[in-house]
């Protein structure tokens, strides 16, 4: 029975999250610790007489035909075969599993994507590049996100540092956005350690977008202001890394959990951890993700990893994962 494995890491924002919708710079580096996993096995007609999707960690266990419209998994798969002309799908099994926590600024929706992609394209035969993966992982994003920048799928697909410029149609002339391909690789010299801690508490990125967008709207001149200074930020981080000098993100973490902060995306919970990893030594630390739940993060020499994971789960995180990044 031919069988069709796919992986797909988890990512973390380290830089630029809300401001990356309005054309400014983001960075964000994949998780490799958790992932999304997707596997495809042929089975003969008469034991399963069309695609069965199976995805234990939610109950589902189902025909393709029995899953509405809209259903994320569905809208993958239904976009695989689009993509490919396949009218006729062989009988077969897709299970997908996930160590990815959901709606928390993993990235889970797009790894999830990204993995059956990969698995269901190598099983017809046509396996996909990693620039069509992402574009369908974006498509997919639109259901979750509402207005995704792109980013997510995009860090996910290529599994490398990503510094993402969105590209902005509308500019008229004066817009943030126009500089350089929207989408760059960097290289890591000095790998750093990043604590992620998860709050425990689910936040859509639809709602929080949603909110900013109203924001903004409201007070056009005060929104683009702290923009620009996180997109800033954003280029200073990626210069400190690819100069090999990433103690220097620690201060421009703090910087930017301050404008998030401004943005009213952060909450009493994050701000908890984010002090408890500065206080016990983190060189810097801010909120992940589309804020008022799911990750903070905090950058910490390695010898001090553990205590600052300490004083985050007594402040109440969750979770903690301690990735290296650039290894
Ligand atoms: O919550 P996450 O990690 O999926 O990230 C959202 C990042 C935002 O900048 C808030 C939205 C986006 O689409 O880039």
């Amino acid at each position: 029975m031919p069988t069709f494995t796919a992986t797909a890491p988890g990512k973390i924002i380290l830089f630029g999250e809300h401001a990356v919708v309005y054309g400014h710079p983001a960075l964000a580096v994949p998780v490799t610790k958790v992932c999304a996993k997707a596997i495809i096995t042929g089975e003969s007609q008469a034991k399963v007489p069309e695609m069965r999707v199976v995805a234990p960690d939610i109950g589902l266990d189902a025909p393709l035909s029995g899953l509405k419209p809209g259903n994320p998994a569905r809208e993958v798969i239904k976009s695989v075969f689009a993509t490919l002309g396949v009218t006729q799908i062989p009988p077969c099994t897709l299970t997908v599993t996930s160590t990815i926590p959901i709606a928390s600024g993993l990235g889970s929706g797009a790894a999830i994507s990204a993995a059956i992609i990969r698995a269901l394209s190598a099983f017809l035969k046509h396996p996909l590049p990693n620039e069509q993966v992402s574009a369908l992982a974006y498509e997919i994003e639109k259901i979750h996100h509402g207005t995704p920048s792109g980013i997510d799928n995009t860090v996910i697909a290529f599994e490398k540092p990503v510094y993402f410029v969105k590209p902005l149609p509308s500019l008229n002339g004066r817009g943030t956005g126009g500089e350089g391909p929207a989408i760059q690789t960097f290289s890591i010299p000095q790998p750093f350690t990043i604590l992620i801690g998860n709050t425990g508490i689910s936040s859509l990125t639809k709602e929080t977008v949603g909110d900013v967008r109203q924001a903004w709207q409201a007070n056009p001149k005060r929104y683009q202001r702290i923009f620009a200074a996180v997109g800033s930020i954003a280029k200073a981080a990626r210069h400190a890394i690819e100069s090999g000098h990433p103690a220097r993100l620690g201060p421009l973490m703090d910087e930017n959990h301050y404008f998030l902060q401004e943005m009213g995306v952060s909450s009493p919970e994050l701000d908890r951890l984010v002090n408890a990893a500065r206080q016990a030594g983190a060189l810097g630390a801010k909120l992940s993700g589309g804020g008022r739940g799911g990750n903070m993060i905090a950058l910490a020499e390695k010898p001090q990893a553990d205590a600052v994971a300490q004083a985050m789960l007594k402040a109440g995180a969750m979770g903690i994962i301690i990735t290296q990044v650039g290894e």
